[in-house]
């Protein structure tokens, strides 16, 4: 018997698709990590999770290891609105479903709104993981392309009439990271994003606004885009992995009440209540704007090493965007191929995530690599730059002078 032949279509055209996590290869002992969009360890509130689990339980005995969990999962959802509505996204509870990470908000969602004849559109490049998420759901992805300025909306629209003219159907919805974009670090304009809005409303679809690292500047907060939604149009998905623990899996779709209901229906027991009730009491004992604060300090300081780094021992012609928060730089190496350098990068102790990895047409992203400055620490950092410099510097040798496509390049 071969287990294989009882998967569905669905599965068996997914499996064509890259393995999840064939980005990161395994990777050497001792090789410095520029590669992972994992928090600082040491910024993992280890101690005061474990006293909150220990409160818990000595509060709430069982309670919160039944299916119903306890009381607390109800006063997480009131905490997370609170958090909003400081952000302009005032949502009702209705308005408000948590859930195991974003990931399973971004699944949630396309799972009720995508089946294979449903057209979504996502940024180029965009979160890689959101991408495996849609092409399990189906093939009709459409790429916007993005620039210094976050998502291209005049191209986003060219699409749309396009489209329209030829009577093709038009997305259900558009996935965005407007706030330090994952993998480029890139903040969409407050322009650009009402323009969104705009053309969501003339073209009839939806808005999946990822939030993951929205209040992670290194100055102020940009507003989310679901803090202009008149009418409900986006679906507005945030994490606490990036700022508490991402193994925690504490995440949220704040959106339309019938949407919500729909997910519920979905989501079924698959999230944490203990889990989640521990988050409760994590929040209700934390100063979170002192955290916040910390947080950005700490972020702020490491991605200045890394870009100082970069303009140290990077040669030219290489260029990258500068990123105003979040955890990531993007870095254009023009004419080499950077999943030809990784194998080389391994072998020096430094690993990076290959550009293609981020592309629906993976060709698009040869050139590219998303650097982290997250997880590494500061020493760790300039040591992976050096090291870095040293395995592209042959692979420049003997390139014809490189062509500047303006729309491509990201500006140093
Ligand atoms: C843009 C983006 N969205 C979502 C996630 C996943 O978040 P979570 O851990 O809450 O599932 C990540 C994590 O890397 C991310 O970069």
């Amino acid at each position: 018997m071969k287990v294989g032949t009882y998967f569905s279509e669905n599965s068996k055209a997914a499996f064509k698709n890259d393995p999840p996590g064939a980005w990161m290869p395994n990777l050497p002992d001792g090789c410095i990590r520029l590669s992972s969009g994992y928090p600082d360890p040491a910024l993992i509130p280890a101690e005061e999770i474990k006293a909150a689990v220990a409160r818990l339980l000595d509060e709430e005995h069982d309670l919160p290891l039944h299916y119903l969990g306890s009381p607390r999962v109800t006063r997480l959802k009131q905490q997370i609105q609170k958090r909003l509505a400081e952000r302009g996204v005032f949502v009702s509870e209705e308005q408000l479903l948590i859930t195991s990470g974003a990931c399973q908000a971004i699944d949630l969602i396309a799972r009720i709104l995508l089946d294979d004849q449903a057209v979504v559109a996502v940024e180029s490049p965009t979160y890689m993981e959101a991408l495996e998420i849609f092409q399990n759901y189906t093939k009709q992805i459409i790429s916007i392309p993005i620039d210094g300025q976050g998502i291209r909306t005049d191209r986003l629209k060219e699409m749309l009439v396009e489209r329209k003219r030829n009577g093709l159907a038009l997305p259900r919805f558009l996935y965005t990271i407007p706030t330090y974009q994952n993998p480029t670090g890139t903040t969409t304009s407050t322009e650009r994003r009402k323009h969104l809005l705009e053309l969501s409303s003339e073209f009839d679809f939806l808005i999946l606004e990822d939030d993951a690292y929205g209040e992670l500047s290194f100055d102020k907060n940009p507003p989310p885009i679901k803090s202009f939604d008149e009418c409900g149009r986006v679906l507005h998905v945030g994490s606490l992995s990036k700022v508490v623990a991402p193994g925690m899996r504490i995440g949220w779709i704040a959106g339309d009440s019938e949407f919500i209901k729909a997910s519920e229906w979905f989501k079924k027991d698959l999230d944490h209540p203990f889990s989640q009730s521990t988050m409760a009491v994590y929040l209700e004992n934390t100063n979170f704007e002192k955290r916040l604060h910390l947080l950005k300090d700490v972020y702020r300081a490491k991605c200045a090493v890394l870009l100082r780094a970069m303009e140290q021992f990077l040669p030219d012609p290489v260029s990258w965007y500068v990123p105003a928060g979040g955890y990531f730089v993007w870095v254009r190496i023009p004419g080499v191929d950077t999943s030809e350098l990784l194998p080389q990068a391994l072998a020096e102790g430094v690993s990076y995530v290959p550009g293609k990895y981020f592309f629906l047409n993976q060709s698009d992203g040869t050139e590219f690599l998303r650097l982290s400055f997250s997880y590494a620490n500061e020493k760790e950092i300039i040591d992976g730059i050096q090291r870095l410099g040293r395995v592209i510097a042959p692979f420049l040798n003997g390139l014809p002078d490189p062509e500047v496509n303006d729309t491509n390049a990201p500006t140093p």
